[in-house]
């Protein structure tokens, strides 16, 4: 039973499993009114401290496709900009009555922060924060890959090879991968140029390269592209863009190399002709609009599973 959803690290096998299976329960059940009840009467508020278009509206649909009342909080238009603290905004939310927050911030470690803090009793979710993880994201891609490779009930990644490619060390997507989908058995590999990968892999049983041909030459299962976050990095990391694209953009002929298996991932936002081709990105084998589709699932699953200290889905 999950209580909060911060942390891909929080899950073992069979949990994270479990939480796969009611997302895949979801999916299958989605048309059935009784879905539309669960969370009736139940508050879900987004607080969001950071941009986003994916994270933010796929929470909203997922709260209100479970019958949930939804708030959205922005830092525009909020009374942050008139130095209201995060601590005071989370208690003026919760003294408005909630029983989940979903947070995103830039400050790495800011959900877990806020459930030390005490100051909300709501399940808290975290939605991205900083560069340390982000765990529905994860779950959505798990969920994703198990769709494309037809695998069902306790089947694992066992056997399945990935391999994320980009500006690894400021992506909390990559973290939570690398964690989530080791832990369900898949062999991942990070890669990116050295100013993008970290010294250390986050977990032994995770490999580092930085040779991106290299590594899709060795036929990997999933191959997924992030964002390079400009935003993120010092000036300084920064490579030009023609040397980005020689080295670890993926192009329509190193796709074309891959086994025929093989699926391309991309969390979004893509900057296309940067680190995926358009050819690639909108391509057979990409399952980028499939990721978005079971984003809702996920954190519906996610949701339920919170609010409800791990109910039975009853539908
Ligand atoms: N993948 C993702 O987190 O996208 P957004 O930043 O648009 O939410």
């Amino acid at each position: 039973m999950i209580r909060n959803f911060t942390s891909t690290s929080n899950l073992g096998r069979a949990e994270a499993l479990s939480l796969i299976k009611l997302a895949e329960d979801i999916r299958a059940q989605q048309n059935s009114p009784q879905l539309r009840n669960l969370l009736a009467h139940r508050t879900v508020a987004n607080v969001f401290y950071e941009d986003s278009t994916r994270t933010r509206i796929s929470f909203e649909l997922a709260a209100k496709r479970l019958g949930a009342d939804v708030v959205n909080f922005s830092t525009n238009g909020s009374s942050v900009s008139k130095g209201e603290t995060f601590y005071d905004t989370i208690a003026t939310l919760e003294a408005m009555g909630l029983d989940a927050v979903v947070l995103r911030s830039p400050v790495s470690g800011a959900a877990n922060d806020l459930i030390e803090s005490g100051v909300t009793q709501a399940a808290v979710i975290n939605a991205g924060d900083g560069t340390n993880e982000h765990p529905t994201q994860a779950l959505l891609d798990a969920l994703t890959i198990r769709e494309s490779f037809g695998l069902s009930g306790d089947e694992v990644f066992e056997g399945l090879s990935v391999l994320i490619t980009g500006d690894i060390k400021h992506s909390r997507v990559a973290r939570s991968n690398a964690i989530l989908l080791s832990t369900l058995g898949a062999k991942v590999t990070l890669c990116g140029p050295t100013n993008l990968l970290p010294e250390e892999s986050p977990l032994d049983r995770v490999g580092l390269t930085h040779d991106f041909d290299e590594a899709l030459a060795s036929g990997p299962d999933v191959v997924m592209m992030l964002r390079v976050q400009k935003e993120r990095m010092d000036q300084a990391l920064m490579q030009t863009n023609d040397a980005y694209i020689a080295g670890y953009q993926l192009s329509s002929s190193r796709a074309s190399r891959l086994p025929s298996q093989s699926i391309v991932m991309h969390p979004g936002p893509m900057i296309r002709e940067l680190e995926i081709s358009s050819e690639v990105a909108d391509g057979d084998r990409s399952v980028i609009r499939k990721q978005v589709t079971n984003g809702v699932f996920a954190r519906m699953a996610v949701l339920y599973s919170t609010i409800t200290g791990g109910a039975a889905l009853d539908v």
